[in-house]
């Protein structure tokens, strides 16, 4: 399958091209130093994208921005970082790419634990990955042409606990290739509209 990685050199990412790349043709896709430049926020970025990379069988999101703060002090501007790139982000890429993409391919989104096992300061965080999940669940059975759509939920990356243990003090991370191995189960089988909790 020919397959866009949008966050294709992060944690997420490099473990995704571990568990699909010897098995697919994956185009690497970011904001810098990838195959195909794409910032997920700009619809005309995305747009571009597809137009690049041709007849595409499946497009896996391991990217999306959010900010993280305490309530009180949270202001409007700071949800909007996780509602343009997160969330939009990603509805960008479902959006364009349902006009392009290969008939049966697939769409797997990035989303978390936070939308239903929250933390203090992710509010933000735990309101995009809900509607993340949501959106896959509503827009699997408007897709035509036998296109599927999945989101990946996972906790905390054993990789990333140093960085952010404290603020997820009692999760048991997951080592990432877990996450990975939830988009190869997208991908590859059958299911749609499903979200993967990887916990
Ligand atoms: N880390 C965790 O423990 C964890 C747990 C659950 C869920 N998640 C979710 O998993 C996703 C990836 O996390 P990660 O830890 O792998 O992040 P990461 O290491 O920071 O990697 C992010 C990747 O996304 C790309 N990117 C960022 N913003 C972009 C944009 N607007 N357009 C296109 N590409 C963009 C980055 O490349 P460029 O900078 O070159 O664009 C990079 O390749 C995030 O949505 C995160 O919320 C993470």
């Amino acid at each position: 399958m020919k397959i866009i990685l949008v966050g294709a050199s992060g944690t997420l990412g490099k473990a995704i091209i571990a568990e699909l790349g010897s098995r697919h043709d994956i185009i690497r896709a970011g904001r810098s130093g990838a195959d195909v430049q794409v910032d997920i926020k700009d619809l005309g970025s995305v747009t571009a994208m597809y137009k690049k990379v041709e007849s595409v069988d499946a497009v896996i999101c391991a990217a999306g921005n959010v900010s993280f703060g305490p309530l009180a002090e949270f202001t409007p501007e700071q949800y909007a970082v996780g509602l343009n790139d997160k969330l939009m982000g990603q509805v960008n890429l479902v959006l364009a790419g349902q006009h392009v993409m290969n008939d049966r391919g697939s769409f797997t989104l990035i989303s978390g634990v936070l939308s239903h096992d929250p933390i203090v300061m992710g509010s933000s965080a735990a309101m995009v990955n809900a509607a993340i999940d949501a959106f896959v669940l509503a827009t699997a059975i408007e897709l035509p042409r036998g296109m599927r759509i999945n989101s990946v939920s996972p906790t905390v990356f054993v990789e990333e606990a140093e960085h952010y243990g404290a603020f997820f003090r009692g999760y048991k991370p997951v080592p990432v290739n877990d996450a990975a191995r939830a988009f190869a189960k997208s991908v590859e089988g059958a299911q749609t509209g499903q979200t993967y909790r990887v916990l």
